[in-house]
């Protein structure tokens, strides 16, 4: 596997990539990966000829305050994994590489951008987009595969690939969790032994919701009055959102139907976290 740092070599080997006659995957990460990454990497090397991953903790999508100087980073053993996996090159910038001094241009999805996570966290996908737009124009994948987890951003990204018109398809990838159905996360790595357990009251939420949707309720108001009470039952749980939306614009629905996502976010201790469901 080829470990990559610069941007204009990357281009370079990724323009002749793209003219050949294969397909090139892309994984974008942060890294300190885990199945749940490493089950994106899959599906790209089943699908794709070549396999392009990206580790890049972005300093643009954490808000002051947020945790980017403690956010995990293991890179050795990071790429290490990626290699094992089958990828070919592996881009792992410096964030003067990506934001040189004098860069000055945002992507903004107003709108879908500013629902969910967005709006927990101004700015965010302002960071997402543009950090995610940059790496699309670097690489040039025809796929570029994202996890169901980050539901809201998969959302930011498919309204961005349309309106600035990318020539790639996104692919978005199964939640993977723990065998005790915590959904995987690098912030796991931040909670305490009673906070992992305390961090199962998102998953509990959901499960109910989506057993109650089995018994055939589909009204939002009431399914979200179960998840309600389930979290707030949840000791060390404090909810930031719990939403049953429409998974492309993010917006509220009256009740639950095919295309609908629901949505938690809580903070357990200081670790926000977040899971989500597509009822079928
Ligand atoms: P990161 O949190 O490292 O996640 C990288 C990719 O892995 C995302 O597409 C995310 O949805 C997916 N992922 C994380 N946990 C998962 C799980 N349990 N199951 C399935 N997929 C999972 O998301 C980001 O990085 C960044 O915002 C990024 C897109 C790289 C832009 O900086």
């Amino acid at each position: 596997m080829q470990i990559v740092k610069s941007v204009a070599e990357m281009q370079s080997i990724c323009r002749k990539l793209r003219t050949q006659d294969a397909l090139l995957g892309f994984v974008p990460t942060m890294g300190a990966l885990h199945k749940g990454h490493l089950s994106l990497v899959e599906r790209a090397t089943a699908e794709c000829q070549t396999v392009v991953a990206s580790i890049f903790v972005n300093p643009l999508q954490f808000a002051p305050g947020e945790d980017f100087a403690k956010y995990p980073r293991t890179f050795e053993q990071d790429s290490r994994q990626l290699e094992a996996e089958g990828v070919a090159i592996l881009f792992a910038p410096d964030a003067t590489e990506m934001y040189p001094e004098g860069a000055v241009t945002t992507i903004t999805v107003p709108g879908i951008g500013d629902r969910l996570d967005g709006a927990s966290r101004p700015g965010h996908f302002t960071g997402v987009a543009t950090v995610v737009a940059k790496l699309f124009h670097i690489v040039t994948p025809h796929r570029a595969y994202f996890g169901q987890k980050d539901a809201a951003q998969l959302a930011v990204l498919q309204q961005m690939i349309q309106d600035l018109n990318f020539d790639l398809e996104l692919v978005s990838c199964a939640i993977v969790r723990d065998t005790d159905g915590l959904a995987l996360s690098s912030r796991n790595q931040y909670l305490s032994g009673p906070e992992r357990e305390q961090a199962l009251g998102l998953h509990r939420a959901l499960t109910r919701i989506e057993q109650s949707i089995a018994n055939g309720e589909r009204r939002s108001s009431t399914l979200l009055q179960i998840g309600r009470n389930i979290l707030d039952a949840a000791t060390g749980v404090r909810v930031d959102y719990l939403a049953i939306v429409d998974a492309k614009s993010l917006l509220p629905v009256a009740s639950v139907e095919t295309g609908t996502l629901i949505a938690v976010a809580a903070y357990v201790g200081r670790t926000r976290l977040i899971d989500n469901f597509l009822p079928t």
